[in-house]
């Protein structure tokens, strides 16, 4: 349950619902490769139910069923390949008479790989909905993806299918996949801090299973993920305490907690800051260079083999895995600046400045925080995912 896949699911269901929501008819295409006489791409819609394969495709046989044509009832046939390796039959099914659900349920059963539904008028394409009343109840088990095509269409196909033609179809998903501005902009702010307990392992937890997801996510133009570390400045009249030195760099100005709420042993707050700092860095540098998915690799990398438990959560170790990651050194040296240093790093001064509230979020004050598409979440990561996503 708590795999990639699962949160890959979330993901697209939440750009699924984010075209839903606005009324907009998912289109995607369906491209006939066999006859020549039809050869091209087409438009088509995809049905509200089922499970569309966003970001793949679905190559199969056009079937046009001798009776049941609108597969109100159950088929006294198998569309199913009778041997392994059998490319899968999609059935041309007729508009009306029932709903939208009963015909795939029908096709589903009798081993259809999908149903192209042949709109009965002309007329712009619709979304096919699941009915409201109690027509629905295989809804939930309907696999098989479901598409409305316009009548020319599958006037055409029905045509060929009948004169014995060999009417090959490609479904294609990848271009109904949200376009850039509709992508899925997520923040998930965090810490490099690995000493407090579950908390800590919780978000290393969710690091380690969804590293593979994001990577694809974000390699794929689907999301826009960045990450964000909060510090706090120090008051002032404390610049100089002993609390203040050990908490925060750059004179006072960026601070976090002592990972072990001790001042006496082992590492600082400021040592997390300065790790923080790294971590945005690594962000930003891989970010520059067109691979922003590289952050997941270093947190991860980073966790394991620099842990504080190991006496190991230091700069020169840091190094060792930017370096393994091949990202510039002399770059990520730079965008740390010197801690020391009297002087604000605009990194950290960009990072506070994001941790103030604007529109319908709120401060971020408490970790580990996801923000999605600029609304606040937060507690338990998997729960408060499902919650922002249906
Ligand atoms: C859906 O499938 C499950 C598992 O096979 C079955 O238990 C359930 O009754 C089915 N539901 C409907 C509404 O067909
Ligand atoms: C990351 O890169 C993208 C594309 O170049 C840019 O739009 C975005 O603002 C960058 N994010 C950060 C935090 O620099």
């Amino acid at each position: 349950m708590m795999g990639p896949a699962w949160w890959a699911v979330l993901v697209l269901l939440a750009m699924a619902d984010a075209v839903a929501g606005r009324f907009v008819v998912e289109k995607n295409s369906v491209q006939v490769t066999s006859p020549e006489s039809l050869k091209g791409k087409y438009e088509c819609a995809i049905g509200n139910f089922g499970l569309p394969q966003y970001g793949g495709t679905l190559q199969g046989w056009v079937v046009y069923p001798k009776d049941n044509r609108q597969a109100c009832k159950e088929f006294d046939v198998s569309f199913k390949g009778h041997k392994s390796g059998a490319r899968p039959n999609f059935v041309l099914i007729d508009r009306g008479e029932c709903f939208f659900t009963t015909k795939a349920w029908n096709a589903q059963l009798a081993g259809a790989a999908a149903i192209l539904v042949v709109d009965s008028k002309d007329e712009p394409l619709i979304t096919m909905d699941n009915p409201e009343d109690t027509g629905t109840k295989h809804l939930e088990n309907i696999t098989i993806p479901s598409v409305l095509i316009t009548k020319k269409l599958g006037e055409d196909l029905k045509k060929s299918a009948e004169n014995g033609d060999m009417v090959s179809v490609l479904l294609d998903w990848r271009e109904s996949l949200p376009h850039p501005d509709e992508r899925v902009e997520y923040e998930f702010w965090t810490n490099s801090n690995d000493e407090c307990g579950p908390k800590c392992d919780m978000q290393m937890d969710f690091v380690k299973s969804f590293r593979g997801t994001a990577q694809v996510l974000e390699q794929k133009g689907y999301t826009q993920f960045t990450p964000h570390y909060i510090t706090w400045y120090c008051p002032e009249a404390f610049t100089v305490s002993k609390q203040c030195k050990s908490q925060c760099i750059n004179h006072g100005r960026y601070c976090a907690p002592d990972p072990e709420q001790d001042f006496s042993k082992g590492y600082d707050g400021k040592d997390v800051v300065v790790q923080n700092l790294h971590q945005v860095c690594v962000f930003k540098v891989a970010n520059d260079t067109g691979k922003p998915w590289l952050w997941w690799d270093y947190v991860h990398d980073f966790a394991i083999r620099c842990p504080m438990k190991e006496k190991k959560y230091t700069h020169e170790c840091a190094s060792h895995v930017i370096k393994s990651l091949g990202l510039d050194m002399d770059k990520i040296n730079k965008c740390v600046g010197d801690p020391e240093a009297d002087e604000e790093n605009p990194i950290l001064k960009a990072e506070q400045d994001a941790q103030i509230g604007h529109g319908k979020r709120g401060d971020v004050t408490i970790l580990p925080t996801l923000v999605v598409n600029n609304r606040q979440y937060r507690g338990c990561l998997p729960v408060s995912w499902t919650k922002v996503l249906f």
